[in-house]
Parts: structure tokens; sequence; C-alpha cells
């Protein structure tokens, strides 16, 4: 099996595997998620039950005890950057995971080629841990240069774990418009605790989703898009990145697709 060192930023943000042939007799079968639009523009969705609880203790498991210090895509190429406090590692790409993707692309609209996902990434955070404002789409032109499969169209943050005495720790937005109707709250979504001020915080819900689009209709970022993971104050949260770019990937950044 060929590794693959995948770089981001000038440094090396782990290493994904080819994809691992498909043995057994597992059924990719899709969850009966539900959509909420939060925002039209920039446009973010907010999806519950995006992940099986299977999925979830699988993507778990296949990546324990390999979680690393986070890095951050910047000019400078810093490597451990005091804005990003979490660990994280990349999921290799086995018949789950890629059940995941094709439900992620399906998402999309099914047009996008398969080798346009980034792999698929597990950020874990601890108390105190958080990530600070930043947006997914790359300033830099040497991140997202055609070589390098363009920049960043969309992305997933999936919650894969969420303990169960978690507080803190939510997903803000300080440049969208908190929704009005009170469900928002009810559900567990929002945190409409926070001030309207703050922008819009969704709660870390296991199993739920929220994917926004990054780049305007020209191509360029969309600023609006800035977004952080708030410090936990207790408990923990496993998030997951599905990152979408705007051309494929080459071999050495996702590895090797045997199947379509
Ligand atoms: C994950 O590992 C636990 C402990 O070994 C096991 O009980 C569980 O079934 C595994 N989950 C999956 C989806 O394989
Ligand atoms: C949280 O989980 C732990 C360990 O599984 C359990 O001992 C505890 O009772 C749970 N607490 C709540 C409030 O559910």
């Amino acid at each position: 099996m060929r590794i693959s060192r995948y770089l981001l930023g000038g440094c090396v943000a782990g290493v994904i595997a080819d994809q691992v042939p498909l043995v057994g007799d597992y059924n990719c079968e899709h969850p009966p998620y539900q959509v909420l639009m939060v925002s039209k523009s920039p446009r973010v969705i907010y999806i519950t039950d995006f992940l099986t609880p299977e999925e979830r203790s699988h993507l778990q498991n296949v990546t324990q005890n390999s979680f690393t210090r986070s890095h951050v895509a910047s000019r400078a190429g810093a490597a451990k950057h005091a804005v990003r406090t979490s660990q994280s590692t990349l999921v290799p790409r086995d018949a789950i995971v890629r059940c995941i993707e094709t439900r992620a692309l399906a998402f999309q609209g099914y047009d996008t080629p398969r080798r346009n996902l980034e792999p698929l990434q597990l950020v874990k955070y601890g108390p105190t841990e958080h990530y600070h404002y930043h947006t997914d789409w790359f300033l830099s032109q040497e991140n997202a240069s055609p070589q390098a499969g363009g920049n960043r169209v969309s992305s997933f943050f999936a919650y894969v774990q969420v303990a169960n005495d978690t507080t803190g720790g939510g997903t803000n937005f300080p440049h969208l418009d908190p929704p009005a109707d009170a469900r928002w709250c009810e559900m567990g979504i929002v945190d409409c605790d926070d001030e309207y001020d703050r922008g819009v915080t969704f709660r870390p819900v296991e199993g739920n989703a929220i994917y926004w689009e990054n780049l305007r209709s020209d191509g360029s970022g969309d600023e609006r898009t800035l977004h952080a993971g708030l410090p936990l104050t207790g408990g923990g949260k496993i998030g997951m990145n599905i990152w979408t770019r705007e051309m494929a990937l080459s071999e050495d950044v996702r590895g090797r697709d045997y199947y379509p």
C-alpha cells in the first residue's frame, strides 16, 4: 500500500494511504438526514443525523492513537500555531469512509468528482482547546493553485463524538445573522444564550453537521464564512472536516482510488 504525505501550507498535515480494498459484505446506506437552511448568502445549511452511530464509532476506532497537534495553513507555513490548540488526524479511506464521501458528493448535487475531496480529517478538542477565528479558504495563491487542487469550495463540519459533560465548544460564525425562530434553540442546535452581535453559535450535537460554501461566484473567498471552534470549558468533542476543492487533487495528497 502506498502512503502519501499530505501537505498543507508548507507543512505536513498528515499521511494518507491509498484506498483500502473493499472486502466483506458492507453495504453503503445513507441515513435519512434532515436539512435546515441557516443562511442563503453565504450558503450555510444545517444537517441533522448526517453520520450514523456506527459510522461515528468506526471513525473513532480507525483513528485511535493517531491524533497529533493540528497545523494551520499560513503563508509563513508556521507549523504549530497558538491559534489552533486541537489535535487532528486523517482518516484512512475504507468502504465506510467512502460511503460518507459519497454522501457529501451527493449533497452537493452529484457533479463533483470524488478526486476533488480532501482526505477526511478528524479534529479532537479537549478542555480549554479551541481553534481561533479563521476561514477554510486559502488566502495564499500557492495553496489554492490549480496544481494544488484550487481553493476550498465548501466545508462540512460534522460532530463525531461529544462527551456527555461537554460545556462550551460551539462553532461560532460571527458574521451570520442568528435564526429568529425559537425552534433552533429548543432543538439544541443554536446556542441562544449567546449575545446577538456574536453571530451564530452552533452547539456540538453528535451526528449533526454544518455545511457552508466558502467562495463567491467569482471564485474569491467569502470572508463572511469566518468561524471559530470556541474553547471547551468541560468535556471533549471530535469533529470531522470534509473539504471539497475546485479541482482534482493529486495522488500525493489524496492517495490512489481503486474504485470510481
Ligand atoms: C469500535 O470498537 C469498539 C470496541 O472494540 C467495538 O465495540 C465497536 O463495535 C467498534 N465499532 C465499529 C463500528 O466497528
Ligand atoms: C456520562 O458518561 C459517563 C461515562 O460513560 C457516565 O459515568 C455518566 O453517568 C454520564 N453522565 C451523564 C450526566 O449522563
